[in-house]
């Protein structure tokens, strides 16, 4: 397909790509990963380009595959605490010296390197679901140059694309493929929903029967089970939900167990912004835990996966997350897929930084 369509485009949400934009992307990280594997340096593709990066919430891996990334490109990445700027802010949320208007921010970045990046979700929105991604569409409508969404309130698309990757490399393609997201227990309510919501969507638009589990009161965001319902039609594959933890794994190819928070915690119209009530719904559900025995019931080459940092003797048990370096049966991928970002994202940074690729 041409690619040089991509270039300038904003990188937000799987849902404003299409399928086959997608496998192009998939089809560039592959090539980049054997560049990268096999010495044969590509520095060109951005080279001194620069990728703004605005990091309002923590970050292992997000932030140094970006920066990894951008070195290997041969550009450069700068790293910004919203605190040692002026705080990025939406009209009305402004404090005088101390934050600044997005629509100036994005306009002066726009005028002195190549990309946006921003990670916020949670306290910096306050909870208020949709907050963060409501921000970086602010970004997006003043920025001249493509924004990155490095995980918001909604999506975090860069680990759903690794996500997709890691399964294309294990199993060769997705039709036929059951992936199970799942909700798992953590002591900690204050989790996004955007790593479950757009590993769904990517599972379901690359055709995978896609199966999401969780109990009843940790629903996702009606859109994006409407979207993956459409994607299972445009796939001739299936989605479904089930409140079952143990039964969601028979047969899965895919197990990825994961914490979310529950709906009350939301600020309305979502939530009820009852922390207390989330709390005590939560710790009902201590024994969604992924253990070596539940893995058995899953398919006998099946995948343990989880975008890291994993909640370990919560979410999953230690012998689970650890079972890497198997030959023959299940086992944990969660380190190639942790190393699949900085994959995706020199793929995706190269399309719409950069020229034809
Ligand atoms: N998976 C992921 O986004 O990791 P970090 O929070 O460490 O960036």
């Amino acid at each position: 397909m041409r690619t040089d369509s991509f270039k300038g485009k904003d990188f937000i949400t799987l849902l404003d790509w299409s399928k086959e934009e997608v496998e192009t992307i998939l089809d560039v990280s592959l090539d980049l990963k054997r560049r990268y594997a096999t010495g044969e340096y590509h520095d060109h593709l951005l080279r001194a380009k620069t990728l703004f990066m605005i990091f309002y919430n923590q970050s292992l891996r997000t932030r140094n595959s970006f920066e990894a990334g951008m070195t290997q490109l041969g550009g450069h990445a700068h790293f910004l605490d919203p605190d040692k700027i002026y705080t990025p802010a939406l009209e009305g949320k402004e404090v005088a010296y101390s934050t600044e208007r997005v629509s100036d921010v994005a306009r002066v970045l726009s005028r002195m390197g190549d990309g946006i990046a921003i990670r916020c979700y949670g306290d910096p929105v306050d909870w208020e679901y949709g907050g963060a991604n409501a921000l970086l569409h602010e970004f997006a409508r003043w920025s001249d140059i493509p924004i990155l969404n490095m995980e918001d309130d909604k999506y975090h698309p860069f680990q759903a694309l690794a996500d997709v990757l890691t399964v294309k490399e294990k199993f060769g393609g997705f039709k036929g493929t059951k992936f199970v997201m799942s909700w798992a227990y953590s002591p900690s309510i204050h989790k996004p929903r955007a790593v479950p919501q757009s590993a769904i969507i990517a599972a379901s638009m690359m055709g995978c029967d896609t199966v999401l589990a969780h109990p009843p009161e940790f629903d996702l965001d009606p859109e994006v089970i409407a979207a993956c319902e459409a994607n299972a039609v445009m796939n001739n594959s299936s989605f479904t939900i089930t409140h079952d933890f143990e039964s969601a794994f028979e047969g899965a190819h895919v197990v990825y167990p994961k914490a979310w928070a529950p709906k009350v915690f939301f600020k309305p119209p979502v939530g009820q912004d009852d922390e207390a009530g989330a709390k005590r719904i939560n710790d009902r559900y201590k024994n969604w835990k992924m253990t070596s025995e539940l893995m058995e019931t899953a398919d006998h080459e099946a995948i343990y996966m989880h975008c890291l940092p994993a909640d370990r003797g919560w979410e999953v048990n230690n012998d689970v997350i650890d079972h890497t370096d198997v030959k023959r049966g299940w086992k944990s991928v969660v380190y190639d897929e942790a190393e699949n970002r900085l994959h995706v994202q020199k793929a995706v940074m190269t399309l719409v930084m950069g020229g034809r690729y």
